[in-house]
């Protein structure tokens, strides 16, 4: 049985599978917040009652041995009140399920004395604009890209590297405010929205720099890794669907992905070296690539496991449980990361979106997908009667579906089938 500390968490999904986890593990935890109150009203979707229902108290909050308050945007003040705690408790490792917690995490573990990614590696990896740099420097091909916070200076790089261009808060997840841009006008116009507001909603302060990055062409994937003692191992790549265009809404992803081995080989060997070129050589990573005419480029490292579901997929395939491999990193025990046969051959998900803003009528076709033997599960969140609005990142999804295939890579084709059958009905 091991102590840890957990520094904030994502409220859904990986937020709500961790605890349980750590408690099945027979493990203590501690989950420290600036604001627990953030975590309540989660189960307001009918979709979370596989997590659990309507007015239990969120599982950060309800399965922690201790929970703490205490200033989490603030290093300095937070180890004020963890440095007593840690003499009196003994913590054995801190983690987080939060991408705006990494870096704290990363620095409150090596302030303790605790495992963890070197913070200055964390950094790079999660900060757009240094990843780039980092594996520009390593003579990793990539695109064209300049982090600036004035918006003329954006203007003139985009018009000597040519339209279209993809503009990026260097600072931000989910897809939030990231655009293909066309024209000046349009990046005039789309700038002060990448680059405010000055606080993320953790509400820690932003940067205001917006990256311009060359268009990348290609067929889109991730590559999942665990690194640990500066080796790292490839569980597999995974494809990923997008809609929304200019906007990037992940749609659906497989895993593993219907390519050749030599394909996946190529992506997880240039992902490998992106590893080594910003120094991630602690922790799990979710890696996003594009396979150009020109070969692998790389989207972005996120120093973390993959969300969407994506833990999900890897364990349904290769039976390997990101979440304790998570533990594991976090108490530097060597982590269980071998792939064993399932008995199933891929995984999808595919994420159900509304066709457009307004009110939300019904969801047909729910028995239907259900009863398809395929179907692992199927989440509708409790969305009817409710108004949303029209697409725009991965924070609009109103459910997801999972589809197995255990013969061959045929999940994504079964997911595709479930959310064609699923009718969103807006008014
Ligand atoms: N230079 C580029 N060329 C083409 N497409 C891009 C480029 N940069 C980003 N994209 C698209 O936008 C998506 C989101 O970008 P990115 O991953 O950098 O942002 P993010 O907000 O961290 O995303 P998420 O947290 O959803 O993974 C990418 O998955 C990719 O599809
Ligand atoms: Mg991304």
């Amino acid at each position: 049985m091991a102590n840890l500390l957990i520094l904030e968490s994502w409220v859904r999904s990986v937020g709500l599978v961790l605890p349980r986890k750590l408690k099945e593990l027979g493990h203590r935890f501690t989950f420290v917040s600036r604001k627990p109150e953030h975590y309540t009203g989660w189960a307001r979707g009918a979709g979370l009652l596989d997590h659990g229902s309507a007015g239990e108290e969120h599982p950060m909050l309800g399965l922690a041995d201790e929970v703490v308050v205490a200033e989490t945007n603030d290093v300095a003040r937070l180890l004020g009140v963890l440095r007593p705690l840690h003499a009196e408790r003994r913590y054995d490792g801190v983690l987080t399920t939060c991408d705006y917690y990494l870096e704290t995490a990363a620095r409150v573990a090596a302030e303790l004395g605790l495992p963890g990614t070197p913070p200055a590696a964390l950094r790079v990896a999660r900060e757009k604009h240094l990843m780039r740099e980092a594996c520009r420097r390593a003579g990793l091909p990539g695109p064209r890209f300049l982090a600036t916070d004035d918006v003329e200076q954006a203007v003139e790089f985009a018009r000597s590297i040519g339209f279209p261009v993809v503009a990026k808060a260097v600072d931000l997840c989910a897809s939030e405010h990231v655009v293909a841009i066309h024209d000046a006008d349009g990046l005039r116009a789309m700038f002060p929205a990448v680059s405010g507001p000055a606080v993320n909603i953790r509400g820690q302060k932003r940067s205001g720099v917006v990256l311009i990055e060359e268009f990348l062409r290609g067929e889109e994937f991730s590559v999942e890794t665990v690194s640990f003692r500066g080796r790292t191992t490839v569980l597999g790549v995974t494809d990923k669907s997008l809609v929304g265009y200019p906007r990037f809404i992940e749609s659906a992803l497989m895993h593993p992905a219907d390519i050749a081995d030599e394909t996946a080989r190529r992506l997880s060997g240039f992902v490998c070296e992106a590893l080594t070129a910003v120094g991630y050589g602690h922790g799990l990573a979710h890696t996003e690539v594009k396979l150009s005419p020109d070969g692998p480029r790389l989207v972005e490292i996120n120093a973390r496991m993959g969300g969407s579901y994506l833990f999900d997929l890897v364990h349904l395939v290769t039976g390997v449980d990101l979440f304790e491999v998570l533990i594991d990193l976090a108490l530097d025990r060597a982590p269980r990361a071998t792939p064993a046969p399932t008995g199933i051959k891929s995984a999808a998900v595919h994420f159900l979106l509304p066709p457009r803003g307004g009110r939300i009528v019904e969801v047909g076709g729910v028995e239907e997908v259900k009863a398809d033997p395929a179907i692992h599960r199927l989440v509708v969140d409790d969305v009817i009667g409710k108004t949303v609005r029209e697409p725009e990142d991965n924070n609009d999804f109103i459910g997801h579906v999972i589809a197995v295939d255990r013969t061959g890579r045929g999940a994504r084709r079964k997911a595709e089938w479930a959310f064609e059958t699923l009718a969103v009905r807006m008014e």
